[in-house]
């Protein structure tokens, strides 16, 4: 059984394994699975971990439910992903009264930074503020009518997106005609922009997906509709997974803000150092590029991901 008092230790089986609860959000995009793979690499048992793994298939009830069992089954730490901002006060308490440290990634919380360790994750207002910045430099000034395509409601990468996307275009004549979620998913994407094209048909100018996968979905029902797709309506999305820098290599999107999915490696770190009583950052902020065509080209022989 682990103790976790020598995590910093824990590197290749000298000192005790720690035992580690992760609590995924799901398997929603392919953003998702390059940040399961990153985590599962990260807290592997060559790295001195055992990793036990919940993916919650995106349901709040579902991912506290795991956090406490992670607690009864009396792990050394517990990391999580966030489904919403909300909603984690009482679990997260439960965790702390039991001694158990909380790491979170990806996303944020809206409860008391006294109830967790430490986060590590990227600065979604900012990647929505690039992804608006683009769209005004494009379409300020022309009457351009905007879709939008929301990530999971009430999370914290598709509330900071939209709040950093608005002040981004705000003060000028782009016209938003609609803004729904596709709750991060391909059919989520294609289902919403459907009923999009039915309502508005060809007026849409330029769609904003909250990630790649939602566009790529929409995708699909922008050619069903017999338009082309980065010509027609322009589109742009953030994330930069291999299918999304695809499609801007094609010419299907015009352009991506990364969210960068690998950060395994950190949070781990930040499990060793918690469990060893060193001071840690209370948060750590992943920085994100973003890609136009001609650098989608470029970076897609090498992107891991
Ligand atoms: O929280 C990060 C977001 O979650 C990614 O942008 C999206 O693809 C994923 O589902």
């Amino acid at each position: 059984s682990s103790t976790g008092d020598d995590g910093a230790s824990g590197d290749g089986g000298s000192g005790d394994v720690i035992t580690v609860g992760f609590a995924q959000t799901g398997s929603e995009s392919g953003w998702r699975s390059a940040n399961t793979e990153s985590m599962k690499e990260a807290f592997s048992a060559d790295n001195g971990f055992d990793l036990k793994f919940n993916a919650a298939d995106n349901k709040q009830e579902a991912q506290i439910a795991a956090v406490r069992s992670f607690i009864n089954q009396g792990v050394d730490a517990i990391v999580i992903a966030p489904i919403t901002v909300d909603g984690w006060d009482d679990v997260l308490k439960e965790a702390q009264d039991a001694g158990i440290p909380v790491v979170l990634e990806d996303r944020t919380v809206s409860a008391s930074e006294d109830l967790y360790a430490s986060w590590v994750g990227l600065d979604f207002e900012q990647e929505g503020k690039t992804a608006g910045e683009w769209v005004k430099e494009n379409f300020d000034g022309k009457g351009a009518n905007l879709v939008i395509l929301e990530g999971t409601t009430g999370s914290s990468a598709a509330l900071d997106r939209a709040t950093g996307f608005a002040e981004a275009t705000e003060g000028t004549d782009i016209n938003v005609l609609d803004s729904q979620t596709g709750d991060f998913t391909r059919d989520g994407g294609k289902k919403v922009m459907e009923g999009y094209l039915q309502k508005y048909g060809d007026d849409i100018d330029v769609l904003f997906a909250h990630n790649d996968d939602m566009g790529l979905g929409a995708l699909d029902a922008i050619e069903a509709a017999g338009l082309t797709p980065g010509k027609d309506i322009q589109i742009v999305t953030i994330d930069a997974v291999h299918d999304g820098m695809q499609a801007l290599a094609d010419g299907k999107f015009n352009f991506i803000v990364e969210c960068n999915p690998l950060l395994g490696e950190k949070a781990a770190d930040l499990v060793k150092a918690v469990l060893a009583g060193e001071t840690v950052e209370k948060k750590t902020i992943v920085p994100d590029q973003s890609f136009t065509q001609e650098q989608a080209i470029e970076a897609l022989p090498t992107r891991p991901y």
